[in-house]
């Protein structure tokens, strides 16, 4: 069983041993290496990129794919609960990618299946296969993973990709600068996740060209505001932090803007055409880096690849 859960359980070793698969699926993303496979998709929350990315992973790599991106068609509704639906699913599909809106569903998943899972997201958790493509961008662009300034803005609280993010530089002495309204700020337990593990970070709640002066990587979120219980206290937040064009005078040559996706409003229009900007190469590369995810969840190692 490979279930890929969380990035926390990851050594600095097996992250760049995906990694380097990730390197040799973009050189080559079509290979017959799940023929009689079948994966099912299980969103039970709403996506484009992590679930298209996943399906178009299997498609290259010559495996089926079943599964449902609106769980209101399914059984769900009538009540059955995620352990019987996993237990159907594993009758059918080798291997689960899931999405889910609760805060560990995806540890539980993994608890009661017979069949490897990987997590596709659960709540304001975890989104490990997200920091994959991210950790592959971040190598691709800046040639290295170590000593580098990391700039998280916008919704540190309820941003999942931003609390995996973390965990996974832990092993690369990275510096963060956590830019966020105190309503978004990150929680208590990453901020003592960083002290635990050593991690360098700086709060601001400014967010201007001087900020972001000495910034390698700019990673900016979405406000979510599918997790909040206040709609009034998003209304205030929502477009607190915008990156603008003209704020990247002072930046450094190197820097390259990140955004998982979807934006709303947090990155104006005019960034787009902007040589640092990254956010849609960064999408593509999920394509390379779940190919590598799915292939070790099914134990196809690196030696299968070359
Ligand atoms: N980055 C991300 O998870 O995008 P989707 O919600 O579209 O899958």
């Amino acid at each position: 069983m490979n279930s890929f859960i969380t990035i926390a359980e990851h050594t600095r070793e097996q992250l760049l041993y995906l990694l380097e698969m990730a390197r040799l699926f973009e050189e080559q993303p079509n290979r017959n290496l799940l023929e009689g496979k079948v994966v099912a998709t299980l969103f039970f929350e709403p996506s484009t990129r992590t679930r298209l990315s996943f399906e178009t992973a299997v498609n290259r790599l010559g495996g089926r794919v079943i599964g449902f991106s609106d769980a209101s068609n399914t059984s769900t509704s009538k009540g059955e609960s995620l352990k019987d639906t996993i237990m159907m699913v594993s009758n059918y599909a080798d291997l689960i990618v899931m999405r889910h809106y609760l805060e560990g569903a995806a540890r539980y998943a993994s608890e009661v299946s017979p069949v490897p899972v990987i997590n596709a997201g659960d709540g304001a958790n975890q989104h490990p296969s997200q920091t994959m493509l991210d950790l592959y961008s971040i190598l691709k662009t800046q040639g290295t993973l170590d000593n580098l300034n990391i700039h998280l803005v916008g919704d540190l609280k309820y941003g999942r990709t931003v609390h995996s993010l973390l965990q996974a530089m832990r092993h690369f002495n990275p510096t963060f600068h956590f830019i966020a309204p105190k309503e978004l700020s990150m929680p208590e337990e990453y901020k003592l996740y960083c002290k635990e593990h050593h991690i360098k970070y700086v709060e601001h709640s400014e967010f201007d060209e001087d900020t972001i002066a000495e910034a390698d990587i700019i990673y900016m979120t979405r406000v979510q505001r599918e997790r909040f219980t206040d709609l009034m206290e998003y209304e205030r937040v929502k477009d607190v932090y915008i990156l603008r064009g003209s704020m990247l005078c002072k930046s450094k040559p190197n820097l390259r803007i990140l955004h998982p996706l979807p934006r709303v409003n947090e990155i104006a229009y005019d960034v787009d055409d902007n040589e640092k900007a990254y956010y849609f190469q960064q999408a593509r590369n999920g394509l390379f880096a779940r190919e590598a995810i799915i292939c070790n969840a099914l134990g196809i190692g690196l030696e299968q690849i070359k």
